[in-house]
C-alpha cells in the first residue's frame, strides 16, 4: 500500500485529484489535509469522503505540531501539495494570509517531510504551482521551463517563494521533489470568485458581468481534469528534481472567454442577449497582461495531451453550475458576501 497525502484536497483542483486517485489507484491510501477555509468544502469530496481508502484531516498545514502528529501516525510516501490561498484579487487585499499558507505552510510541510524521510530516496514531494511565477508576457511570447521567475502579485510572489523553498530542500537536503507550473484551470467545483465561475453565476442571476480593464488580458485555460491527468503521469514517470510546465495551448483574451460563455449559456438555456450583461470595470492593480504556456516537450513525450476541448469543457461546466444551485448557495453564504461587496460593490455600483 502506498500512502499518499494530498494537501488542499477539499479545494477545486484538489477535489478533482483526490477523486481521480481514489478511482484509479487501488493500492493507494489517500489522506487529505485541508483547513476548510472559505475555498475548501467537504461537499466537493462527497462521493469519496467515506471511501475505505480515504481519510480526511481538518488541519492547517502551517500548524507544525498537528502535521508532525499526523505523519508520526501515518508517514507519507508521497506528498501532493496543493493547499494554498489561490485568488489573486484576495492577495491584493490581504497578502499576509498568502504568506501564512503558501510560504509558511509549504516550509512547515517540507520540514516535516525532511524529518520523516531521512535516509529514504523512494519518496516524492510534489509541488503544484502556477505559471504566474514567471510574470507577464508581451503579445506573441510564451512561458517555457527556461523562463526566469518574475512574480508580480502577492499571490504569485508567495507561490514563487514556495517553489524556491522546494528546490532549496532538494538541493540542500536531497529531498526528492517535482514541481509543475500550470495555467488557468476551470471546471466543476471552482469557487465562484474567479473569472469563469463568476461569469457563469452572474449569467444565471442576470447580473452585470465584471470585465477588468479592456478585457484584452490573456489567460491560458485548461480543464482541471486534464491538469490532474498530467499530475498523475508526472507522479509515475516525471524525473525527480525537475520542473514541468502544464498547459493546453489555449491562450485567450478575457473578453473572448466571457463572450463565449454568454453564447454557450444562451444556447444551453434558451436565454438571449446575455452579452448585454458584460460590464467593463476598474482594472485589477498590477494586472499581468498575458500568460501563455509552451507545455514541457518531455511531458508530451510521456504521452500527455489535453483531452477536453475548451467549448466542450465550458458547456459541461455551465451545465454543472446550473444543476448545483444548492452547492452554490452554501459556498456563497457568510464571508463570501462581505468579500463580494468589497471587491465589486464600487466597481459595479
Ligand atoms: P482553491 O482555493 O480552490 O483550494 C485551496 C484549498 O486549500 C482549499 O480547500 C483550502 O481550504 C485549502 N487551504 C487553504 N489554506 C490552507 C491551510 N493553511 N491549511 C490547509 N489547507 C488550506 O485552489 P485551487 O484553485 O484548487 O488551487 C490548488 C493549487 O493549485 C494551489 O496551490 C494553486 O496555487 C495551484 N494552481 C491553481 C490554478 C488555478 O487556476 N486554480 C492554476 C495553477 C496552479
Ligand atoms: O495562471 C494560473 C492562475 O490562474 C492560478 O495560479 C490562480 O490560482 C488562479 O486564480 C488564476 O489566476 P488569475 O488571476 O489569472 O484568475 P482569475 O480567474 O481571477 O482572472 C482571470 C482573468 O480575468 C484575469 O485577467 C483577471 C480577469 N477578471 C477576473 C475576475 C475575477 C475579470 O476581468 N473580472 C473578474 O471579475
Amino acid at each position: 500500500m502506498v500512502r499518499v497525502w494530498v494537501t488542499g484536497g477539499a479545494g477545486f483542483i484538489g477535489s478533482h485529484l483526490v477523486r481521480h486517485l481514489i478511482h484509479t489507484k487501488s493500492d493507494w491510501e489517500i489522506h487529505t489535509i485541508d483547513a476548510l477555509t472559505y475555498a475548501g468544502n467537504l461537499e466537493n469530496l462527497a462521493d469519496v469522503l467515506d471511501h475505505k481508502r480515504h481519510i480526511f484531516h481538518k488541519v492547517d498545514i502551517a500548524d507544525s505540531n498537528s502535521v508532525e502528529n499526523l505523519w508520526t501516525e501515518a508517514p507519507p510516501d508521497i506528498i501532493l501539495h496543493l493547499a494554498a490561498e489561490s485568488h489573486v484579487d484576495r492577495s491584493i487585499l490581504s497578502p499576509l494570509d498568502f504568506v501564512h499558507t503558501n510560504v509558511l505552510g509549504t516550509v512547515t510541510l517540507l520540514e516535516a517531510a525532511r524529518r520523516h524521510w531521512r535516509g529514504r530516496s523512494d519518496t516524492l514531494f510534489y509541488q503544484v504551482s502556477t505559471d504566474e511565477v514567471y510574470g507577464s508576457l508581451a503579445e506573441g511570447e510564451f512561458f517555457s521551463e527556461a523562463s526566469p521567475y518574475d512574480p508580480r502579485s502577492p499571490y504569485s510572489a508567495s507561490k514563487a517563494a514556495a517553489d524556491h523553498f522546494v528546490r532549496a530542500y532538494g538541493h540542500t537536503y536531497g529531498l526528492p521533489y517535482l514541481i509543475s507550473n500550470c495555467g488557468n484551470n476551470y471546471g466543476p467545483y471552482q469557487f465562484p470568485e474567479k473569472l469563469i465561475p463568476l461569469t457563469i453565476t452572474h449569467l444565471m442571476e442576470r447580473k452585470p458581468i465584471p470585465v477588468y480593464g479592456s478585457g484584452q488580458n490573456v489567460r491560458d485555460w485548461i480543464h482541471a481534469e486534464d491538469h490532474v491527468r498530467a499530475i498523475d503521469l508526472l507522479i509515475q514517470r516525471g524525473q525527480r528534481g525537475r520542473t514541468y510546465l502544464i498547459g493546453a495551448e489555449n491562450p485567450r483574451p478575457n473578453l473572448e472567454v466571457v463572450r463565449l460563455l454568454c453564447r454557450l449559456y444562451d444556447e444551453l438555456t434558451g436565454s438571449s442577449g446575455s452579452e448585454s450583461l458584460i460590464t467593463f470595470v476598474k482594472d485589477r492593480p498590477g494586472h499581468d497582461f498575458r500568460y501563455a504556456i509552451k507545455p514541457s516537450p518531455s511531458l508530451k513525450a510521456l504521452g500527455w495531451s489535453p483531452q477536453v476541448s475548451f467549448e466542450e469543457g465550458l458547456r459541461q461546466t455551465i451545465a454543472w453550475y446550473l444543476s448545483h444551485p444548492d452547492w452554490l448557495d452554501r459556498v456563497r453564504s457568510g464571508a463570501y458576501q462581505d468579500y463580494y461587496r468589497f471587491q465589486y460593490g464600487e466597481r459595479l455600483g
